[in-house]
């Protein structure tokens, strides 16, 4: 509720039907830190980032950017508002080379044609920028280790200039140094201002690149701590609930 808050969510509902998804979920965000967002299977926490996200629209909640309060009717919106994500299944388009993938949509153009060669080198100055490392940007996406798929991934949310930026298990399926490279790219991008909320079952990460962690447990925000006041054994409780009495 600070000045300072970039994002708040307050009693955020969302029901599917009769399965109640979100049941009152409190979030906050400030700009350049890096919140994690926990919760075992089923918690809610991609459904809230897709309420975040403009892809599905909350039952009822209010939801706060730099202290205006708005509705997403589509991502588009959400889009306008600068707030990127990148999806756990990616969406990238696996026969198309690097540069494509990052310019999808909006291509640099040379009259009515794709200015390939310009695409090429924006391509190639954005992934150094990221320090993201692939052969060539002409490479075909479905032909790259999938740690270089999440960065391409990142890169490209991240050439939006997102001033939110929601990462939803980008480490779930990667090597040990491409997990490195995506924490790097993450302290990064955090580093230039971008709030940044990265959903993982890897707590290990978390205590690498967040400044705090916000546990959701069945649908509803149970707890709100930063991370030097954690430990895994602490955060393990905190995510089964097997410290309270509410657990039942
Ligand atoms: N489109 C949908 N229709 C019906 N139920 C849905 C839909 N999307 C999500 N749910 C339900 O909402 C609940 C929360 O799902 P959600 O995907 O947000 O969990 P999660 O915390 O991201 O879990 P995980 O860690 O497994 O990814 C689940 O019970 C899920 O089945
Ligand atoms: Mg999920």
């Amino acid at each position: 509720m600070s000045d300072t808050s970039l994002v708040t969510l307050r009693g955020i509902t969302k029901s599917f039907g009769a399965v109640k998804s979100l049941r009152g979920v409190d979030l906050t965000l400030a700009p350049g830190e890096v919140l994690g967002l926990v919760g075992d299977n089923g918690a809610g926490k991609s459904t809230l980032m897709k309420v975040l996200a403009g892809a599905i629209q909350h039952d009822s909640g209010q939801i706060t950017i730099d202290g205006r309060d708005v509705r997403f009717a589509s991502p588009a919106d959400a889009r306008r508002e600068r707030i990127g994500i990148v999806y756990q299944d990616l969406a990238l388009c696996d026969t198309l080379d690097v540069a494509s993938n990052l310019f999808l949509g909006r291509e640099p153009r040379k009259g009515p044609f794709i200015d390939r060669r310009a695409m090429h080198e924006k391509a190639a100055e954005t992934l150094s920028e990221l320090h993201v490392r692939v052969k060539s940007t002409y490479q075909e996406i479905g032909r790259l280790s999938g740690g270089q798929r999440q960065a391409v991934a990142i890169a490209r949310a991240v050439s939006f200039q997102p001033r939110v930026l929601i990462l939803d298990e980008p480490t779930a399926a990667l090597a040990v140094a491409e997990v490195r490279q995506v924490l790097k790219m993450i302290r990064d991008v955090a580093a230039q201002g971008v709030g940044v909320i990265l959903i993982t079952h890897r707590l290990q990460d978390l205590f690498e690149v967040c400044d705090r962690i916000t546990v959701m447990y069945e649908g509803r925000s149970v707890e709100d701590e930063p991370v030097s006041a954690l430990d895994i054994e602490r955060l393990v409780a905190m995510i089964t609930r097997s410290d309270t009495e509410e657990a039942a």
